[in-house]
């Protein structure tokens, strides 16, 4: 890595408590049901706090709980100021962030500004307003082209697939724009109430104690003017850097990023992450930095296969562009919209293995790490039935919905709702075999994945070696990578951790020091394929 970048683990203070924060992503729907009805709520992240203490991470990611019809399960906002029935209320919200505060957690939510609802009293304004008027301004909304206007304004598709546009009633037949589902109208940003309106949003959440925020669809947001037709190839290429694309990425994003920024920059030790889909490192740099986002997810390691070389390139494109802005890198390996690890490398026996190896890889690596409920149980994607997908999103090229990787936690007993409820009828149904995978079966097992995870993020925490804003990597074997946290020039303390990924189908040797934690037994004094260590 290059020297010379500016300083990460040094200026880390009380005020920046996230340079080097594991937190941990609670999917609000799955975690823990307190009220019986099958759904997860506030109370049930509060009554499972001792538990995320025991795990030893830093802060929370809550994902939506704002008052919603759940078409895209909470993604789809009605009021952002506000407590769906069904995940608790206000005051459920602020005992939650004082025991959380207790326990040492920070707290952070979504803010989801690239659309709302289309049950948001805004659209249903919109709706019952004339073309041209200001109540219609809050949204896009175009005449269709066509000599009736029965064609939509532009080629855009939505994420969710089929047309981005929706054709509204009679009397004058408008489309409105979503780039997700037609129940989720995209908002303008040029209009003064949007900004206004989330000026309000965030010091609500920032006033009732939040440490910070994910931002949804963070490259989102902005849209040109002329609303030009998009390249349809950029539709089915993740990223969709390398065509051209104007739904996503446009300049007047980092006017509304800076926007955010001068909010939370009023509330000392609060910070933002952006969902940023780029992967052009100059494009998603322009994102982070002192008057941008805190912080960016990069999404380069979910989308990289179990491979040494290849991750290995991953890492390194993930570092050069937070480097350079001077925040560091945050890393995930899955959350609410991915397939499980698990399952991405193999399922089974393997598919745990690799998934073990790599959250060790993810949790050496200098910056941020991101976990996703259920990970640290080893969970695997559900194969639902049809009938109980809930997700409005098309099913992928493997068939399967986003519902697969949120399928309510497992904490004790062995029949479902394994702890989750009280209630058998999950939203999502739980799988039987999952006994063998409960929180309380992993618990006192010290060769359990939940086991590894907390052991991992002591050592994170705890040893020095972990200090490093930078990585050196060393020679290794074909289908191996080895790499040692290394110091930048301000950076204070030595690291020194080393972080060895065998993906090959042989044991390897590993090189000297003191081994701190495999992800497998070693064989011989040999790391096994599919596996990690970390040495000091
Ligand atoms: C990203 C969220 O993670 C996803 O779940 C949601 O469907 C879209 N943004 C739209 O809000």
């Amino acid at each position: 890595m290059g020297r010379g970048a500016r300083s990460l683990e040094s200026a880390a203070t009380e005020e920046s408590w996230w340079r080097s924060a594991t937190f941990y992503q609670v999917y609000v729907p799955s975690f823990a049901d307190s009220d019986g009805d099958g759904v997860g709520d506030l109370e049930g992240v509060r009554s499972r706090l001792g538990y995320l203490e025991l795990l030893g991470v830093d802060a929370l990611w809550l994902t939506p709980f704002y008052p919603s019809p759940m078409v895209d399960n909470g993604y789809d906002v009605a009021n952002p100021r506000g407590v769906d029935p069904r995940f608790g209320d206000l005051d459920a919200f602020d005992a939650l962030v004082t025991e959380a505060h207790a326990h040492g957690i920070k707290i952070t939510i979504d803010l989801v500004p690239n659309h709302v609802s289309y049950r948001h009293p805004w659209f249903t304004e919109a709706l019952g307003a004339a073309a041209g008027s200001q109540e219609r301004d809050r949204f896009l909304f175009r005449d269709g082209k066509g000599e009736h206007g029965e064609e939509p304004p532009n080629n855009w598709v939505s994420a969710f697939g089929g047309q981005a546009w929706t054709q509204v009633d009679e009397p004058d037949g408008q489309w409105y724009l979503h780039l997700f589902a037609p129940e989720q109208p995209d908002l303008n940003w040029e209009n003064t109430d949007v900004r206004q309106d989330f000026e309000r949003t965030m010091r609500f959440w920032l006033d009732r104690g939040v440490d910070g925020f994910r931002i949804d669809v963070a490259h989102g947001m902005a849209k040109p003017a002329e609303l030009p037709d998009m390249d349809l190839r950029a539709a089915t290429s993740i990223g969709g850097d390398e065509y051209f694309d104007p739904r996503f990425n446009n300049d007047g994003v980092h006017r509304i990023h800076e926007f955010f920024r001068s909010v939370l920059d009023a509330y000392p030790g609060t910070m933002a992450t952006g969902e940023l889909w780029t992967f052009d490192d100059e494009r998603f740099g322009r994102y982070l930095g002192p008057d941008q986002l805190h912080l960016g997810f990069n999404f380069r390691l979910v989308l990289t296969h179990f491979d040494a070389d290849a991750l290995h390139t991953a890492i390194d494109q993930s570092l050069a562009a937070p480097l350079r802005a001077g925040v560091p890198a945050t890393w995930a390996l899955g959350n609410h919209d991915i397939w499980r690890q698990v399952s991405r490398y193999g399922d089974g026996e393997v598919g745990v293995r690799r998934a073990r190896s790599m959250a060790l890889v993810e949790l050496a690596l200098p910056g941020v790490a991101y976990l996703y409920n259920g990970e640290e149980l080893g969970l695997p994607n559900v194969d639902l039935p049809p009938e109980a997908v809930t997700d409005p999103s098309m099913p992928d090229s493997r068939g399967q919905s986003r519902d697969a990787a949120r399928v309510p936690i497992p904490w004790q007993d062995n029949t479902p709702p394994f702890g989750f409820s009280t209630t058998a009828d999950t939203w999502l149904p739980m799988p039987a075999e999952w006994a063998a995978l409960t929180v309380e079966s992993q618990l006192e097992d010290p060769s359990s994945t939940l086991s590894l995870y907390r052991a991992a993020l002591e050592l994170r925490r705890e040893h020095s070696a972990f200090s490093g804003s930078e990585i050196d990597w060393y020679g290794s074997p074909a289908g191996c990578f080895a790499f040692r946290r290394a110091p930048s020039e301000d950076d204070e303390g030595a690291g020194g951790l080393v972080c060895v990924l065998n993906t090959s189908a042989s044991p390897v040797d590993l090189p000297p020091g003191e081994l701190l934690l495999s992800s497998a037994d070693l064989v011989d004094g040999q790391l096994p394929p599919d596996a990690a260590a970390w040495l000091a």
